[in-house]
């Protein structure tokens, strides 16, 4: 079959977790799908029994792998969590498979979901990923960054997120955003004493706010 008559990839932004923030096209997306890709936790809450489940772990070149096959057949629905533009699976989908064939529906990201529970705006955050790899930045390269927002929930960037809290003194605020959405949703402004003793959720976002904007 010519790559022009498959159908098209959907990658499906789900928001943070609970479907309460899934968009109406994120749902229709998901509803008209055969297949459906994504986190265990996204196909827990999201694949209904007739649909094939492709889940989505560490293994990436596999998971694109059984896209690769199910794509001439099926109409696949890839599911992320937050929006697909930042740090998901939509990057190697579109790389591999391409733009044309793709189509991105965009979600509610929990950095914005971090903002609006604190009733702040956003529009000078610098977001920052540490959820895989300790990010290639120093405290000089984010001190005259606006507020910035780390995506977070692994034990080694707690230690990299308190140290950059530490260089960074008393101008910031330390909010520590964990599942949100989910329960267990929890929101707490800590010291960065108290944040090395925390036990931090895998869904994680850790806020370093400029000092002032919580008055
Ligand atoms: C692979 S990235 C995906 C980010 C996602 N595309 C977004 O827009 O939110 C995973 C990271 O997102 C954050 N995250 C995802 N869901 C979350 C939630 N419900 N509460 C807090 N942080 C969350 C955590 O920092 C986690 O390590």
């Amino acid at each position: 079959m010519a790559e022009t008559q498959l159908q098209k990839l959907t990658i499906v932004g789900c928001g943070p977790g609970s479907p309460d923030y899934l968009t109406e096209a994120g749902r229709r997306a998901i509803d008209s799908a055969t297949v459906l890709v994504g986190s265990p936790h996204l196909l827990d809450t999201y694949a209904a029994p007739t649909q094939e489940q492709i889940p989505a772990g560490s293994d990436i070149d596999s998971v694109l792998e059984s896209i690769a096959l199910h794509r001439e057949h099926d109409k696949i629905a890839i599911l992320v969590s937050g929006d697909p533009g930042l740090c998901s699976l939509a990057g190697p989908v579109l790389r591999r498979f391409g733009k044309d064939v793709c189509e991105a529906l965009p979600g509610i990201s929990s950095v914005q979901l971090a903002f609006a529970r604190l009733g702040l705006d956003w529009i000078d955050v610098r977001i920052v990923s540490a959820h895989k790899e300790i990010p290639d930045l120093t405290p000089e390269d984010l001190k005259t960054s606006g507020s910035i927002a780390i995506l977070a929930g692994h034990r080694h960037s707690q230690h990299w997120i308190a140290d950059l809290a530490n260089a960074l003194g008393n101008k910031r605020i330390l909010v520590v955003c964990e599942n949100l959405s989910l329960q267990g949703e929890r929101i707490r402004r800590v010291s960065v004493a108290e944040f090395q003793q925390i036990d931090l959720s895998t869904r994680t976002i850790v806020l370093l706010l400029k000092a002032g904007v919580l008055q």
